[in-house]
């Protein structure tokens, strides 16, 4: 086992003193990079890409050779879980994710195939140990899943929803067969999260990018259940050291004090929360992520900079927090604006931590 040669996001998101506030960014492989795009031609398809443990190496290792971040996130997607299920994944050009069956009653329900994610997304398991071979200790490895609400809403709408109007009906008229749906969803990621981890995944996050749809009582019914299901039959140490969580609800900020209370360590949040009074809110129970605009990309590198020491002020001082977007990068985002961003954090987060 290679020793860690920078450790401090996994200091910061288990609350431990660090120099500088350690930075990544959700979604920093992809369209935004040249080289991404250069790479995602020679694979063929978006899946070809995620199948193919070089080349999904290759993109992971891209952003860290132009940024110094402290972390890497395995390149994949939360649609890998229901693509195994059996529901036929497929990227149509302009329209996002779509799948071949969805699952709207206890028929599809029960067609599901039964999983396992060591057999049945080895590819996957492949490419988290090719990337941790490849990183040699540089930096940490983030894996990563969906949360079963926000697979849910795919696999019943059968792809992006605006509304989730077909998910909403069937957690509001038939909460058994929801239940039994995020329930099954629960298993397959507990599992899957596991196998991550045993192939070398340093860290976790849950993406639940839809749990913000909720009402609040539906929220905890439906999302920050399976989460918490989910966290508790997580291994808590892999090689020595403990394996972080993150839990990321975009739209959740009203729910934190629950969503602290969860097993996680840390809680992503989007950027339509004040960070100090989520501070507030947390307190020591959990280390906090994010949380600048992912628009704040398309502004200038001065008002980057100013943004970037407005939300390193308002976290204040001590450790516990880790710098990242609100949201994913988005793909018109100009590559030296988040150079400017980088820098701007590497810059002005030391004075947090001092003595
Ligand atoms: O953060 C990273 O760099 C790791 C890679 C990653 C991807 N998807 C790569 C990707 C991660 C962590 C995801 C998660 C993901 N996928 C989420 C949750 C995160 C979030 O943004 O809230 C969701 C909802 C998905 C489902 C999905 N996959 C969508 C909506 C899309 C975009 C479709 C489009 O055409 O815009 C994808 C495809 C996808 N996943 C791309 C990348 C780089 C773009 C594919 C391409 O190259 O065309």
């Amino acid at each position: 086992m290679t020793e860690l040669k920078n450790d401090r996001f996994l200091r910061a998101l288990m609350r431990q003193p660090v120099d500088r506030t350690p930075i990544w960014m959700m979604r920093q492989a992809g369209r935004y990079l040249p080289e991404y795009r250069a790479t995602r031609a020679q694979a063929g398809s978006f899946l070809d890409l995620c199948k193919n443990a070089e080349l999904a190496c290759e993109v992971t290792m891209q952003p860290l050779r132009r940024y110094p971040m402290d972390a890497a996130i395995l390149f994949s997607d939360i649609l890998t879980v229901p693509d195994a299920l059996g529901l036929g994944l497929y990227f149509e050009e302009g329209e996002g994710p779509r799948f071949c069956k969805t699952v709207r009653s206890e028929e599809d329900l029960a067609a599901l195939n039964d999983i396992k994610a060591a057999d049945d997304l080895s590819y996957v398991m492949n490419a988290v140990s090719t990337i941790r071979r490849e990183l040699n200790g540089a930096v940490p490895l983030i894996g990563f899943s969906g949360s079963p609400w926000t697979l849910a809403t795919y696999m019943v709408e059968g792809g992006s929803s605006k509304d989730f109007r077909r998910i909403k009906a069937m957690a509001y008229d038939q909460p058994q067969l929801m239940h039994a749906l995020l329930a099954l969803l629960a298993d397959a990621v507990a599992d899957y999260l596991t196998e991550q981890v045993k192939a070398g995944a340093q860290a976790l996050q849950i993406f639940d990018t839809w749990g913000g749809s909720l009402s609040a009582a539906g929220y905890k019914e439906f999302s920050l259940k399976y989460m918490q299901r989910i966290i508790a039959r997580l291994p808590n140490e892999h090689e020595g050291r403990p394996v972080p969580v993150i839990v990321f609800t975009k739209g959740g900020g009203q729910w934190l004090p629950a969503i602290a209370g969860c097993g996680a360590q840390a809680v992503g949040i989007d950027w339509t929360t004040d960070i100090a009074l989520a501070r507030e809110q947390v307190g020591d129970r959990v280390a906090l992520q994010g949380n600048m605009d992912p628009a704040m990309l398309y502004a200038s590198p001065a008002r980057i900079r100013e943004e970037v020491a407005g939300i390193l002020a308002g976290f204040g001082h001590g450790t516990g927090h880790v710098f990242n977007l609100g949201h994913g990068i988005t793909p018109e985002v100009n590559p030296d604006h988040v150079t400017a961003f980088v820098d701007a954090v590497q810059e002005l987060s030391p004075q947090y931590h001092q003595g």
